[in-house]
Formats: C-alpha cells, sequence, structure tokens
C-alpha cells in the first residue's frame, strides 16, 4: 500500500499542508523542531487511530485552535481509499473511512498500515517489557480486528478490577465482585496470549533470517514470548489463568493492583544466547531492532499480501552505511516515509526518490 497525499490542517506546528507523496521513497529533510516527525504523525493517526508520541488528542492539535484535521489518501490492493481525522479540544475524536464515519476505533483497523522506526523504538530492545508489548499490540491491531477488540476488553476489565482492589476494605470484599472480571480477564487474557505467542513464532523465523543477514552470519537472534500463564490451547490457557487471578487476591489486595496476567508479560530478546538488554552494545541493539523491524515489514507482507507504509523517523543516521543502504533498497515494492536533519545523498536515496524540505510547519517539494 501507498500513501498519495497527505492534507493536514491546524495539526500541531502545521497550519494547512497539502503533501502528494512518491511511490517509493520520501524523504522530509530539515532542521530540529521544524515539523518533520509531525507530518509523518499524521500517517501514524490514520493507521492506529492515534499518535505514536501521547496519548493525549488535545497536544495534537495547533495551540490556541479548537480543532485539527488530517486526511490520508491512499491506494492498496482493493483499489484507493481515503481516511480523515478530525481532533477537537473538547470532544472526541472523529474518524471517517472512505467518508464513511466509524464508530468504533476497531472499524480503523486494517485500511492503512504503516511500520514505525525511530530511535525512540530501539527502546523495545532495551527498556521496559510494557515497551515491547505495545510493539506486538500495534502490530497485532492492525492485523488483527478482534485482537483489537480483546485487548480494549481486556483492559477495561483490568482497569476494574484493578478499581476493586484500590477500594474494597477487606479482601473478603474484594472477592466478593472481582469474579466477574476474572472471568473476563482470563478469557481475553487466554486469547491475547495466544495471538501474542504465534506473532511471536512468525516473528522469531523473519527476524532470525534478517539478523543473519545483517550481520553476515556472525550473529544469531532469538526471541521468545514470556508468560507466567502455562498452557497451550485456549481453554487450557484460560482456566490457569483464572486460577492465577484467584491465588493471588490476598497478594493483588495488599498491592491494591493485578499482579498475574499478560498486562505483565514479555518479550525475551537474545544474541547469540546471551540476553540483549543487559549485554548488547549500542551497535548490536540497533542492528537488532532494524532486523526487528524488516522481520514486521515481511510478518505484513505474509499476512495481507503487500507492505505496509514504512516510516522511518530520524533513524538513518542510527545506522552504518551498509545497514542504511540494506533498509532503503528493501523492497522496490515498499512505500517509505523519511525524516532526516542532514540531506540523504542520491547514489544511497536512488532515482525514483522525491525529496522535500520542512521549514517552520512549512513542507515543500525540492
Ligand atoms: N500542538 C502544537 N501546536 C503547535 N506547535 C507544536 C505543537 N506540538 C508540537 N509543536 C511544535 O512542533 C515542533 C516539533 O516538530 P517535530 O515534527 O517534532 O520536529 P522535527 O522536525 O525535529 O521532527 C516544535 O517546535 C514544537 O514546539
Ligand atoms: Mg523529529
Amino acid at each position: 500500500m501507498k500513501v498519495t497525499e497527505i492534507s493536514v490542517s491546524n495539526w500541531r506546528n502545521l497550519e494547512r499542508q497539502k503533501v502528494p507523496l512518491g511511490d517509493k521513497l520520501n524523504i522530509f529533510c530539515g532542521d530540529n523542531a521544524q515539523g518533520k516527525t509531525n507530518l509523518v504523525e499524521s500517517v501514524y493517526l490514520c493507521c492506529i487511530g492515534k499518535s505514536p508520541r501521547t496519548d493525549r488528542d488535545k497536544e495534537l492539535i495547533r495551540w490556541g485552535k479548537e480543532r485539527a484535521y488530517v486526511r490520508v489518501r491512499y491506494t492498496c490492493r482493493f483499489g484507493e481509499g481515503e481516511i480523515a481525522v478530525t481532533l477537537n479540544a473538547g470532544a472526541k475524536k472523529q474518524i471517517s473511512v472512505n467518508s464513511v464515519a466509524i464508530s468504533r476505533m476497531g472499524e480503523l483497523m486494517g485500511y492503512l498500515n504503516c511500520i514505525y522506526f525511530s530511535p525512540e523504538e530501539i527502546r523495545i530492545i532495551s527498556e521496559s517489557p510494557a515497551e515491547r508489548r505495545r510493539f506486538m499490540d500495534v502490530d497485532l491491531c492492525q492485523t488483527d480486528k478482534n485482537y483489537y477488540y480483546s485487548l480494549s476488553r481486556f483492559n477495561k476489565a483490568l482497569a476494574q478490577r484493578n478499581n476493586v482492589l484500590k477500594q474494597a476494605r477487606t479482601v473478603e470484599e474484594a472477592k466478593e465482585t472481582v469474579f466477574v472480571w476474572d472471568e473476563q480477564l482470563a478469557e481475553e487474557g487466554a486469547r491475547i496470549i495466544m495471538k501474542r505467542r504465534n506473532f511471536c513464532d512468525k516473528l522469531k523465523n523473519y527476524a532470525a533470517e534478517t539478523h543473519s543477514a545483517l550481520t553476515e552470519g556472525k550473529e544469531r537472534l532469538e526471541l521468545d514470548y514470556v508468560t507466567h500463564i502455562k498452557g497451550e490451547g485456549f481453554s487450557e490457557l484460560a482456566g490457569n489463568y483464572k486460577n492465577a487471578l484467584e491465588t493471588n487476591l490476598d497478594k493483588d489486595f495488599n498491592l491494591r493492583y493485578t499482579s498475574a496476567g499478560c498486562q505483565r508479560d514479555d518479550v525475551a530478546l537474545k544474541i547469540s544466547g546471551i540476553d540483549i538488554r543487559t549485554f548488547g552494545s549500542q551497535g548490536q541493539l540497533r542492528t537488532a531492532a532494524l532486523s526487528l523491524k524488516l522481520a514486521e515489514l515481511k510478518i505484513f507482507k505474509n499476512l495481507i499480501g503487500e507492505y505496509p507504509i514504512l516510516i522511518l523517523d530520524d533513524v538513518l543516521s542510527e545506522l552504518d552505511a551498509e545497514r542504511q543502504r540494506r533498509l532503503l533498497n528493501f523492497d522496490d515494492e515498499l512505500q517509505i516515509l523519511l525524516t532526516a536533519a542532514t540531506d540523504v545523498p542520491q547514489e544511497l536515496a536512488g532515482d525514483d526518490c522525491k525529496y522535500f524540505t520542512i521549514r517552520n510547519g512549512v513542507c515543500t517539494p525540492r
């Protein structure tokens, strides 16, 4: 799939911009704080329904304005499409797909897909499990609406259960109410674990393959989904999940939050047998992050039959020349939106690329 045009108004520091894109590599150059990330962030919004940088929609609206508007036109295997988002300072955002308003965020999933790679994404590897769960969740939601719905129901139930734990005066009082949420957490949690595990199994193979190519066979990248809930199939997992919640109730009551479950799960990443979070050098972390991103591209291609949009936000300078070349030449079919503070040389970018300059919120083709 390819984005053909981005239009925004009162979106962050971009007042009113309409940017037609090229099919392949699109390079947005400009100094810091000019609006490069802001521009590509609008595409992410149309794919996922929110920003990769904040959960507060209000931050996305140009300061002093009441409303922002983003519209992305694209082509995909089914033809042409258009996603529009209106953000309102005082009300919920409105999203429409091909001019039809959607009522639930889940309905947005799957129309336009993207993979976002920024220096912060290297956190996926080196930082908290929450980052690695988010990484899986973003991809799974985009490729599986039911996953999105499971995850929303799960998060709501978890918040409710935690609320009960905060408000109950005795553990007996908590017990009387949590069982309603336990049931739902166990079922949705089991579904989430199965899907994440399946995703990791696929990712594992692709990531190992890419990592081996990127390191000329010197390093072996391994990854596995890690959960404390035992079991394989749905009923076994859901049963054990429920038991774990029940067993931990006393502890949870003291902690005032839910300690067991897939909100604590993780992805273990190893290079040639060693946990990269503890032993990886900066260079290794970057290469492993790149391997994961390229593996994600392959998963999408395999699942939906075409590549998602690849957004490379300020990440090129983090990589050495050989890895830059591999990334930009990954596949001719792939559309890339790339932001950079320094010029990307033509010999690296190739002939089919389109250059833009971004200055003070204004994007001009070069
Ligand atoms: N809601 C907003 N309204 C106006 N300006 C904003 C808003 N949010 C961020 N900015 C401005 O946008 C600029 C950062 O843009 P960004 O796209 O992150 O820069 P870069 O070109 O370095 O990627 C900053 O100058 C910031 O003050
Ligand atoms: Mg930026």
